[in-house]
């Protein structure tokens, strides 16, 4: 089962959500290399319904599925005998989603006879922040914030993880998605609305409008991102029974919309910087492609009256990717790597 070898490949693949993702990574003592990392998005599916269509996604993983690994991995040709482990987002997400990869992986590693690892999504979007050096430095502190979740991580080694706070209701990516619906703006809303604000910061226009910065002040590491898409809809009401028109309110509300989420991210994430005292500072997951998010996080570790030092993953590792979960595969113990019968997806996995 333990490959003895000082150099190890593995296929990594990913089918959380809506991205049919795989990759292969060598690892070695000093450093985990990328060898490719192919993502077929599914963008253009869920576009005409303003969020992921679960029955839609599963189907399109199926399609694309054998495509996407053939593409990575090579599967006809010796390469793919080149792989030592396979590893598989086994949760959470979507069930009919995670199941699509994980029988693949399951397969695959039953016909190829490899061993096989199971990995955590949110754990591959922390290991995001690992595909280029300097690498984080541990005690470090995560803040994730994707399309399914937003929390704060304490990790004190590649073993010990310690979840500080996450949010009760909406993730932040799901704010930004619903609130782009409000606004008539496209799928997926992180871009959409990252785009018009900047049109507001460029207009430098009068129009105002204040929304408030849910749990900014609870004593905890919660988040609740529902109630700022309420105030939203509240507002947009209220704008369209004074006349006015979406094209004068759009770009300011998604600046403010924008601007809300980042000032409760960044004070939370600081909040637990100080109780923790981390020798670094990360940010992952879709919504940490923000550019906003990653220049005002910067500016706020700067401020720190101790040098913590600031990651953030590559952009194309920010969003769903199967390079993340080879990654987080390569730092896992091998007494972890098993056998694909004891691999199953749970779509409501914990950290
Ligand atoms: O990590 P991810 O690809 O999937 C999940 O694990 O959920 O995150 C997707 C989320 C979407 O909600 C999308 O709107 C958001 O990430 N996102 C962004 C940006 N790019 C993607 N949010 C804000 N600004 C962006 N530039
Ligand atoms: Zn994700």
């Amino acid at each position: 089962m333990k490959t003895d070898k000082s150099k190890f490949r593995i296929l990594a693949i990913e089918t959380s959500c809506d991205e049919t993702a795989a990759s292969v990574v060598e690892v070695s003592e000093k450093q985990v290399n990328i060898l490719s990392n192919v993502i077929a998005s599914q963008i253009d599916i869920h576009k005409q319904f303003g969020g992921v269509f679960p029955e839609k996604a599963s189907r399109a993983h199926t399609e694309k599925i054998i495509s996407v690994v053939d593409q990575a991995a090579c599967l006809k040709v010796a390469c793919a005998d080149d792989i030592d482990l396979i590893a598989v987002t086994v949760g959470p997400g979507l069930i009919g989603s995670l199941l699509v990869g994980v029988n693949f992986a399951k397969t695959y590693a039953f016909v190829k006879n490899k061993p096989i690892i199971g990995i955590n999504h949110w754990l591959g979007h922390m290991y995001s922040n690992w595909a280029k050096e300097p690498f984080p430095q541990f005690p470090a502190l995560f803040l994730i914030v994707s399309g399914g979740h937003t929390g704060v991580v304490l990790m004190k080694s590649h073993t010990e993880i310690i979840s500080l706070g996450q949010t009760l209701d909406d993730a932040a990516g799901e704010a930004f998605d619903k609130v782009a619906k409000l606004l008539e703006l496209d799928y997926p809303g992180g871009p959409a609305i990252s785009a018009e604000a900047e049109k507001f910061k460029i207009q430098n226009s009068e129009f105002r409008i204040k929304l408030p910065r849910p749990m900014i002040d609870s004593k905890d590491y919660n988040f609740s991102f529902s109630g700022l898409k309420t105030a939203v809809l509240n507002e947009v009401r209220k704008l369209q029974s004074q006349s006015i028109t979406l094209n004068h309110y759009q770009s300011p509300m998604a600046h403010e919309f924008q601007q809300a989420v980042i000032d409760v991210l960044i004070s939370k994430t600081i909040k637990a910087a100080y109780e923790f005292k981390p020798k670094s500072i990360c940010i992952c997951g879709g919504v940490s492609a923000n550019k906003e998010l990653r220049s005002q996080m910067q500016e706020a570790v700067s401020k720190l009256p101790w040098k913590a030092s600031y990651h953030i993953p590559p952009f194309i590792l920010s969003t769903d990717n199967a390079a993340m979960i080879g990654l987080a595969a390569a730092y896992q113990d091998k007494s972890k790597w098993t056998t694909f019968d004891k691999i199953n997806a749970d779509s409501s996995l914990k950290l």
